[in-house]
């Protein structure tokens, strides 16, 4: 079988810590070259990951190097930058969430991705997570009925990542772009993608850049920044055209209990996770039941599925449209937040 020849752009946390380690496992997978603009921090990683050549943007990049599809890592205000340019190249892209800092980048990017027509597809890596991909099996076999109700949550309770997170002109917003976007995306794909049509939502800033000891925070690899204007916090819901609604509560800063699941709630069966429970009837009689889909790893899952995809010609789970779509919800949540009014989507 022919390699994919791979480029990777952003040479940060994620490239190294879940998408590097995950092309590491592939042997039909060429890393051809990696751009950062910090380009000690590219040379570096090429080194330590056996990739051929470093450059400090995405236009050396195509220029200097060969691929069939780049892999998107930068920080969110990047996402838009690094993927028009490699879309006027020919090149198919796969990107980090959020698909970009706002709407107005997000639908410049997919004019540009549509015209050029390279395949697309969004890393939103929960997707691809055992109990996730039984749920959406059984969503897409009837086993719930009708979908009408979900709920999520990814709340921390200090959990604030360092770095340019909290700087919302390079990050977009807080925890509801960053792991938001997380739960969010992994109930709306088990409710069957509905198209959404209104929110209500809204955003604290009551607890800030907190001091608490003893806590553990994601650190982007430039954590020097000291700009924080992002929420702490959101909580609304989500309504869609075919009735159904999503409740969804997020947080990197809140005086409550950490946790992260996802509910549906269909007219036949309801489920839970993480851990997995199917909530049903056995012979006329509330049942639990708790099957065991098992460990992966979801970075690799997700770009399996992407070169799959790449390979048979396949549209990815995670498509142009759904990504925009999405993007279209977390404006959504920002302006209802911003208007103390529900808006349509
Ligand atoms: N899927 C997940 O679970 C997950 C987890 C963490 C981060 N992310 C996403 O991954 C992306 C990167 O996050 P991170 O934590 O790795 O950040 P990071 O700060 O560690 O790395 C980002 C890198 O991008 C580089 N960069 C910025 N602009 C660039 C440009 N125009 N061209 C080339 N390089 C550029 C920076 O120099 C930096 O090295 C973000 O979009 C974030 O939302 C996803």
């Amino acid at each position: 079988m022919e390699k994919i020849k791979v480029a990777i752009i952003g040479a940060g946390n994620i490239a190294r810590s879940a998408h590097l380690p995950a092309y590491m496992k592939r042997s039909d997978v060429e890393l051809t070259a990696i751009a950062d603009v910090n380009l000690a921090r590219a040379q570096e990683t090429a080194q330590r990951f056996g990739i051929p050549k470093a450059f400090a943007s995405t236009e050396e990049l195509l220029a200097g190097a060969e691929c069939d599809y780049v892999d998107i890592c930068v920080w969110n205000r990047a996402h838009s930058e690094c993927a028009i340019p490699a879309a006027r190249a020919g090149k198919a892209i796969l990107c980090e969430k959020p698909l970009a800092i706002n709407l107005e980048h997000a639908l410049r990017m997919q004019q540009e991705i549509e015209k050029a027509g390279v395949p697309f597809m969004l890393a939103v890596p929960t997707r691809y997570t055992p109990q996730a991909m039984m749920l959406r099996e059984m969503v897409d076999n009837g086993d719930f009925g009708e979908i009408y109700y979900a709920k999520t949550a990814y709340t921390r309770r200090r959990g604030t990542p360092y770095g340019w997170f909290t700087d919302t002109s390079k990050s977009g917003g807080g925890p509801v772009i960053d792991i938001g976007v997380h739960c969010i995306d992994r109930t709306w794909y088990l409710m069957g993608c509905p198209k959404p049509v209104r929110v209500s939502a809204s955003t604290s800033y009551a607890i800030g850049n907190f001091k608490t000891k003893g806590v553990e925070r994601w650190r982007a690899l430039d954590s020097d920044v000291t700009a924080f204007d992002t929420e702490d916090s959101a909580c609304g819901v989500v309504h869609f055209e075919n009735g159904a609604s999503l409740l969804f509560e997020v947080s990197w800063a809140l005086n409550a209990p950490g946790e992260s699941f996802t509910q549906i709630c269909g007219s036949k069966a309801g489920a839970r996770m993480d851990p997995l429970v199917i909530y049903t009837e056995q012979n006329g009689y509330l049942t639990d039941n708790t099957p065991s889909p098992g460990k992966n790893d979801m970075f690799y899952e997700e770009i399996d599925h992407f070169i799959h995809c790449l390979r048979t010609g396949e549209k990815p789970k995670s498509d142009l449209n759904q990504a925009v779509t999405m993007q279209r919800i977390l404006q959504g949540i920002y302006d209802s937040a911003r208007l103390h009014r529900e808006v349509e989507i």
